[in-house]
């Protein structure tokens, strides 16, 4: 397969109704807490990407039946602390950090020892930050300087804990959350507001769950139980994928777009917060609740003016996988727009602060970098001519199609290399663009 895509013309205008593959986060929380139940379980529009399939594979290795067909998932729980394999496992997350950092959760109480490896990428990114809260539930974890591969010894006796989870990271309060499950007595986590789809999930399944949600923060109490029922999940699209089609649609000229039944929980509609501070038309419509989340159509239309953005901090977190596409829509807009307090993208699949600063560079965008902000030069009259070649970017998925967005709207030439990595979360992608134009790739 040639693994280079080369894009040269604008996308055609287009008005298009699409579906979007399922919610990554939600797919992954949904298999992990399948597995712990007693029973069979179902899902339906599961995530069929590599992060989702490493997930059931690394259960599969842990005695854990799994059943994948067309339109449903099964997975056939154990019951809590139910895994059971043989000794000297070694599971390999790939390139899924919230795969790795959430089934550490779950191994805390595993019975023998257990290895953890992934990609390349992921062997750069930091799993101190998971290590050390899961320490004080009694398990051993032993790492070089907090990267994979990690071995992990579990505990038959573990204690609850106080956890302040600091840097907004959802991954890492459902970590705890997760090995809070099975842990006899109160776990509590002080937590920087972050997705909170596992803390969703634990009130629907009747966890014992208590959230008190002060302004920055949310203080979490877990009980830990015995028991949990299987469950049925409907998963709806993954906003983080429609992102790249809203901002496809912004930027483009008359063009709109409906993308439906899709997930916007609160805690993950920074990108149409965003979109609209900056002036961008976003619609919803249909909205209802499905098990604790929001669901709902989302409607957007180019925009001619676009505004630069003081970006206000607090909604960081419910927008960080998306950056990268607000940059582009910032190197549209009319002014210099600032992000702070983003040094958590660097610690992503590629450090995507230094990565979105670099393609708006080469795209000819001037922009001002440190290590946790940036500074864009919106140049709204931007018309690209020369050759732009992305490579050498970890095979971060988020660098690829945000590059796919960028050639498609802003012109130039270019020849973006690593086209699978859209497997890891986005297997569609490519064929959702041709749907909206036949001629592009
Ligand atoms: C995720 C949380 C975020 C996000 C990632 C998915 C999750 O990571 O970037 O793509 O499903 O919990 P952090 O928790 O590290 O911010």
């Amino acid at each position: 397969m040639n693994n280079v895509i080369t894009i040269s013309k604008l996308i055609r205008p287009f008005k298009k109704t699409i579906y979007i593959d399922g919610d990554k986060s939600l797919s992954i929380r949904w298999a992990l807490l399948a597995s712990q139940a007693d029973g069979k379980s179902r899902s339906v529009n599961l995530l069929k990407s590599e992060d989702v399939l490493n997930t059931l594979n690394c259960l599969k290795q842990l005695g854990i039946k799994t059943r994948i067909s067309k339109k449903y998932c099964e997975i056939i729980g154990n019951g809590l602390n139910g895994f059971n394999y043989t000794k000297k496992l070694i599971l390999d997350a790939g390139n899924s950090g919230t795969l790795a950092r959430l089934i550490l959760g779950l191994l805390v109480h595993s019975k023998n020892i257990i290895k953890l490896k992934g990609d390349k990428s992921l062997s750069r990114r930091d799993f101190l930050r998971v290590t050390k809260p899961l320490k004080n539930f009694g398990a051993h974890f032993k790492t070089k300087s907090g990267k994979l591969p990690i071995i992990i010894e579990g505990t038959n006796s573990p204690k609850p804990t106080k956890y302040f989870e600091r840097k907004g990271s959802a991954q890492c309060k459902s970590s705890v959350m997760l090995a809070a499950l099975n842990t006899e007595g109160t776990t509590i986590i002080k937590a920087k507001k972050s997705r909170n789809h596992t803390e969703l999930l634990f009130k629907h399944l009747g966890i014992p769950i208590k959230i008190n949600q002060k302004k920055k923060y949310d203080l979490i109490k877990i009980k830990g139980i015995k028991k949990i029922k299987p469950f049925n999940y409907n998963i709806p699209s993954d906003i983080s994928s429609g992102a790249f089609f809203l901002v496809l649609t912004a930027l483009s000229k008359n063009s709109k777009l409906v993308i439906k039944n899709t997930n916007i929980n609160p805690s993950r509609i920074g990108i149409l917060k965003i979109l609209k501070l900056m002036g961008i038309k976003v619609n919803i419509k249909k909205p209802k609740y499905y098990k604790g989340e929001k669901v709902a159509d989302i409607l957007i239309e180019s925009q001619k003016n676009i505004n630069p953005i003081n970006c206000p901090k607090n909604l960081n977190s419910y927008a960080i996988d998306e950056f990268l596409l607000i940059f582009l829509v910032a190197a549209k807009a009319r002014g210099i727009s600032h992000f702070k307090d983003l040094a958590e993208l660097n610690q992503k699949e590629s450090p995507r602060l230094i990565w979105g600063s670099r393609i708006l560079n080469k795209m000819g965008i001037k922009t001002s970098l440190t290590k946790d902000s940036i500074k864009i030069f919106g140049n709204p009259n931007l018309k690209i001519t020369k050759k732009i070649v992305i490579k050498n970017f970890l095979k971060d998925h988020r660098v690829f199609m945000a590059s796919v967005i960028a050639a498609l709207t802003f012109g130039g030439n270019w020849k973006i290399h690593d086209k699978d990595s859209i497997n890891t979360s986005f297997p569609s992608f490519l064929k959702i663009i041709k749907k909206l134009d036949r001629s592009v790739g």
